[in-house]
């Protein structure tokens, strides 16, 4: 595959993207251009299109050419997915996404070990797939501690020390927060591991492809990755799954024993070639990105604050990705101003929450108050989000942001010098 091409740039620049999640505050190109969700990078999807037609084999068929090639084009992206994350190509599963190799590597740990562990650390503010798998091995008789967080969204490592019982198994913290960006500090986490023979997992989802990570070095046991976090396809994601010392897992699925009979199920060859062209373009690129992605991120941000007042970024303001920003508007509420920026694909809390009208979770963890975790807005900057883009959804915002708290009788008060907080309500 080529350098980080121009070309590959310009073909993922038609596809547009300021999106509300890890990739990209992403317009809509029917609207305006700011384009929701992480687009596929072009090169991806070219080196998927030979899968999708011409060589169509069953990648586990021994017994013919076409089983062959398309076995050659899985074992060459499985070895693009282990080279951006110095592993070895045997400890690559390739799964569905990041959902289902959460759920593998947490349900499948405990329940190996279950005859003599019985206990799990996690976080609160883990995505959901990770606190549901840990809610329902509690349903089997497991243990979980759920840490809490400080108030700049990093777990203290001290309460990670005394959180260890005898029969711990598994830790599972996330790399980069998928609501606020922060980056938990995944090397002590490890170390502090590795040193009580515990096995480490790491939902990487929001990481992998964007800052490096290095399996040996930060002594990993399990790691989550997502195609469609980094500019791959959705419907595909790998399990890293350590080989010494040996991690072993319950299955999840029972059937024909592929991926080392810890994932059966045919494995989608297009998919597969899909994902390790991601890994292989995030791994030329990812330097390039960051720092491009690091000066919208300032961009956006010193904008909109010198513009505002009163408006609070959530989550660590160094240890962070900077491609995931939330900020909240205090006397707005989040979802009238996503109504007012539709053509800006934002979101207020992550995607599987923000059907409900609930604060997010995670805001709540940090200890935001229900009212500003109300008023709270995600931005993502990824690979294809251009400068123009960053501008107009900077522009929206203050326009909007002035524009409800101008209707907002809170704000009034506040205008007015009224300490909302020394306010009585009455009651009916
Ligand atoms: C941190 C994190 N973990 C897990 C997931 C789930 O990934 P997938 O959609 O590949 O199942 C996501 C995606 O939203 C995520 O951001």
């Amino acid at each position: 595959m080529g350098s980080p091409s121009a070309a590959g740039r310009e073909r993922g620049g038609a596809a547009k993207g300021l999106a509300a999640t890890s990739a990209g505050v992403g317009t809509v190109e029917r609207s305006r251009k700011l384009v929701v969700c992480v687009p596929q990078d072009p090169r991806v999807l070219d080196s998927m299109l030979p899968y999708l037609t011409a060589y169509y084999g069953n990648p586990h068929s021994r017994t013919h050419a076409y089983g062959w090639e398309s076995e050659a084009a899985m074992e060459n992206a499985r070895r693009q997915v282990a080279d951006l994350i110095g592993a070895d190509s045997r400890e690559i599963i390739f799964t569905s996404g990041a959902t289902e190799s959460n759920n593998m590597a947490i349900k499948g740990v405990a329940r190996f070990y279950k005859s003599r562990k019985k206990h799990i650390i996690t976080t609160q503010t883990e995505h959901k797939c990770v606190l549901d798998s840990c809610r329902s091995l509690e349903t089997e008789g497991f243990r979980v501690t759920y840490l809490p967080v400080k108030k700049n969204g990093l777990i203290d490592l001290k309460e990670l020390e005394a959180a260890f019982q005898p029969d711990t198994s598994l830790v599972s913290v996330m790399t980069v927060n998928n609501e606020i960006g922060v980056k938990q500090p995944i090397c002590d986490i490890g170390e502090i591991c590795r040193a009580r023979k515990v096995f480490f997992h790491t939902d990487a989802a929001q990481a992998i492809g964007k800052i490096p990570m290095d399996v040996n070095n930060m002594k990993i046991d399990l790691m989550s990755i997502s195609g469609h976090k980094i500019y791959g396809p959705k419907g595909v994601g790998a399990l890293y799954v350590r080989r010494r010392p040996r991690v072993r897992l319950e299955p999840l699925q029972s059937g024909g024993g592929q991926e080392r009979g810890l994932r059966s199920g045919t494995v989608p060859t297009p998919l597969a070639v899909g994902l390790g062209a991601a890994c292989e373009v995030a791994q030329q690129e990812m330097e390039y990105d960051h720092k491009r992605i690091l000066q919208l991120a300032e961009r956006l941000v010193t904008k909109i604050m010198s513009e505002v007042p009163d408006v609070v970024m959530n989550g660590d303001r160094e240890h962070r990705y900077p491609g995931c920003i939330n900020l909240s508007f205090a006397y707005v509420e989040g979802e009238s101003l996503l109504m007012a920026l539709k053509d800006v694909a934002l979101s207020s809390g992550s995607a599987c929450t923000s059907a409900s009208l609930e604060p997010s979770y995670v805001l709540r963890a940090i200890g935001t108050d229900e009212d500003l975790a109300h008023s709270s807005i995600r931005f993502g900057i990824g690979r294809f989000t251009t400068e123009e883009e960053v501008d107009y959804t900077v522009q929206k915002c203050i326009q909007h942001v002035k524009r409800l708290r101008e209707m907002s009788p809170l704000w009034e008060m506040v205008q007015d010098g009224i300490d909302l907080k020394s306010i009585k309500w009455t009651q009916h």
